[in-house]
Formats: structure tokens, sequence, C-alpha cells
């Protein structure tokens, strides 16, 4: 995402008009989550300013009678003490970034959510996972099917099927070679996990990439707990990726309340431009 993100955290890359981290945080808000705990790193201080207050902003948009604005601002903000920052001194890997919240996190089951995967669906995808864990517990992860091709990129899973979307996970593997995935279903980036996790953390050595790998403390975990699988309803977008953070922006913005007719409309008038340029020649050819 160079030179994009050199002076700005990628989880502040916006889709239409939300940062990435605050579309993850309505997710989680959503799901009835009450306390958020960011791990963030140097130079990623706009993230704990994007959800304090702003008075300057405030005292202008009162003056100029901006109550649309000012409404979805108080809104958005996390109440008093519902927010906790911890930096991660070091790229460590996720497992690492995950292990650097243990104490704030304490004895408690908890969510993960990785804001470069953008969740598009009617009820959120950390809710749907809710569901499963209230009937289930244990832990659940968000599942999802992905081209052979992409299995490289990610954690994959092995499973049995059980009834409605739910799988019974028994394989783990991060970043695969197609020959070892033992599936196409990926972990999407929404965890609920055990706290019993960070013992695990603690004692793995680095894995895949060289890197701590939340991926195999949950192996070490799977032999203790159950881990549930959830092959949500709704769309996902890699947004680490340009390709998935272009669609995220074409996909929100089809559906934005404000912009989404009027941006139906110009993109339905540039694609018949493209298609045009690019079909109408090799036809008149033909
Ligand atoms: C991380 C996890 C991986 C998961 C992915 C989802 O990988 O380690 O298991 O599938 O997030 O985005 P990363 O994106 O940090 O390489």
């Amino acid at each position: 995402f160079l030179p994009a993100t050199k002076a700005i955290p990628k989880e502040m890359l916006t889709i239409v008009d939300r940062p990435l981290i605050q579309l993850a945080v309505d997710e989680a808000r959503d799901a009835g989550i009450e306390h958020f705990v960011f791990v963030t790193g140097r130079n990623k201080n706009s993230i704990e300013d994007h959800f304090d207050r702003q008075y300057e902003l405030e005292a202008t948009l009162r003056s100029r009678g901006k109550s649309k604005e000012l409404d979805m601002l108080e809104s958005d903000l996390p109440s008093a003490g519902q927010v906790s920052f911890t930096r991660q001194q070091e790229p460590l890997g996720l497992g690492h970034a995950v292990w650097c919240a243990r104490h704030i996190i304490g004895d408690e089951p908890f969510a993960l959510l990785l804001p470069d995967m953008a969740m598009k669906s009617s009820t959120g995808c950390l809710r749907q996972m809710m569901d499963i864990y209230e009937d289930r517990g244990g832990n659940i992860l968000a599942i999802e099917e992905v081209p052979w091709a992409d299995v490289g990129k990610y954690g994959v899973v092995g499973y049995d099927r059980e009834a409605n979307s739910t799988l019974k996970i028994n394989q783990m593997v991060e970043k695969p070679t197609q020959s070892t995935a033992p599936s196409n279903n990926i972990i999407s980036g929404r965890y609920i996990l055990q706290p019993e996790i960070f013992a695990k953390l603690a004692a793995i050595s680095p894995g895949a990439g060289g890197e701590i790998q939340l991926t195999d403390a949950m192996i070490a975990l799977m032999a203790e707990q159950e881990f549930f699988g959830l092959n949500y309803s709704g769309e996902t977008f890699d947004c680490g990726d340009k390709l998935g953070f272009l669609l995220a922006n074409v996909a929100y913005g089809l559906t934005h309340k404000d912009i989404g007719p009027a941006f139906k409309e110009e993109l339905r008038r540039l694609l018949l431009n493209e298609f045009a340029t690019e079909i109408l020649p090799k036809t008149i050819a033909a």
C-alpha cells in the first residue's frame, strides 16, 4: 500500500467514509462487546486519536449547525473507560500482538478482530459467531472458502462438517502450500478465544515467516479445548490487498445510504465506457 501507508496506519485507510478500524469496532459493538483493546505500534497514534473527542472539530460543526455530523461522531465514540491501548514494540507476529494484550484481557474469553478483513453482512460476522458460542462454548473461528491458489496467504483449517454452517475443526496450518493445506477453508480474521490461549502463546516458538503465529498457539490449545468454525453468511474483503480494498469500497459504496444510488449510476457509466472501448473495437474487427 506504499506510499499510501507511509505516514498513515493501514487500519486508518477508509472504506467510503469509515476507517477499517472503525468498521471492526462497529461489528464488535453490534455483537455486544463492551470493552475494546487495541494493539497498536509506533506511528499508529492516529488510531488512538480517532477514538477520542476532537473538541475543535466539534465546536466548528456546532457553530455551523451540522447536527447530523455531530450526532454521528457522538454515537461512534466509545464511552469513557471502554477503550484500552497497548503497543506491540516489535513486529514479532500476530500471536505476539495478541499476547501483548494478556494483562488487559485477563482471565476471560475474548473476541479478536483483524481490521484488514472487512466483513459485509446484514448480521455482523461476530454476532453470528456469538450465536454459536452461546450454544457450544469453546473457541470459534470465522471460516471462508477461497480459491486453492490463495491458501498460502492464510491460516487454513481441516474439519468435520456439523449441522448448519458449523464445522468442528480438527486441523490448522498457517500459510500452507496447496499440497499441505487440509482444505481451502481459511481462518478469516475473526476469533472468539478462551484465555488459556495466552499460556500457549507464551510457550510456542516462531513459526511460518519466523513470526509468533496465533495459529500455532491455537493448534496447541486444540489438544485441550474444542474449536468450531463458522461459514458465516456475508462477504469478506481482504483489505490488506489492493484489489480487496478497492472492491470493498465499491461494495460499501453501492449500499451507502447517502451516495449509494449516485455511485451506482456513475459506476455504470464508467463500466459502459470501459466495455465500449474494450469490446466494441473487437466486435467491429470481427
Ligand atoms: C493472519 C493469520 C491467518 C489468517 C489471516 C486472515 O495472517 O495468521 O491465520 O488467515 O490473518 O487475514 P496475516 O494476515 O497476519 O498474514
